[in-house]
């Protein structure tokens, strides 16, 4: 497995691997109809720091990160369904969490949909706490010092 910044021609990739994904969850929690432009307009954002994780040649999860005043926001956290409950999702989590401590950021916060009790449940086993309810969304933080 290897890792490296988004490509342009990642992109189409991406947008399926989020929509298989978050679609479902994204009209439960939001009564919304999922949509690839909102997810390409974060992709393409400059201040949004995406990573792509690839096993033999396929793309199999990604990353995005922002950073803030003191902390790191992840804007979206995506591992293709074929590989999920094996470990990259974790090893994404540490990759994030040592690079943010070394650029000396005080913590790490998300946002999850009220609906994805996995995702929920994969963050707080790793030290993420749930910080306030924000609509549909959990706001969930965990401090680096
Ligand atoms: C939520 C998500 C990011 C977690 O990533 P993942 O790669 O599936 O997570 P991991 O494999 O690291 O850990 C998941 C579980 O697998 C188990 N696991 C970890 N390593 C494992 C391994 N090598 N072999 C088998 N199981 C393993 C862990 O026990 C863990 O269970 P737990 O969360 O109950 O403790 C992923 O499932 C996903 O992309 N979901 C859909 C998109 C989504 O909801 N994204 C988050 C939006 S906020």
């Amino acid at each position: 497995m290897h890792s490296r910044p988004l490509q342009r021609s990642d992109l189409p990739e991406l947008v399926a691997m989020s929509r298989e994904n978050m679609s479902g969850i994204i009209l439960s929690s939001w009564g919304e109809e999922w949509k690839d432009e909102m997810l390409l307009e974060l992709l393409l954002d400059d201040d949004v720091s995406t990573t792509v994780l690839l096993e033999d040649g396929d793309i199999i999860a990604y990353f995005c990160v922002e950073e803030m005043d003191e902390y790191v926001f992840i804007s979206s956290f995506q591992v293709c369904k074929g590989w999920q409950g094996r470990g990259v999702g974790t090893q994404m989590l540490e990759t994030i969490e040592t690079s943010s401590r070394e650029n000396g950021m005080a913590a790490i916060e998300l946002c999850v949909q009220s609906t994805n009790e996995k995702a929920m449940e994969f963050y707080y086993y790793r030290g993420y706490d749930l910080m306030y309810q924000n609509g549909n969304n959990l706001v969930m933080r965990k401090k680096l010092v």
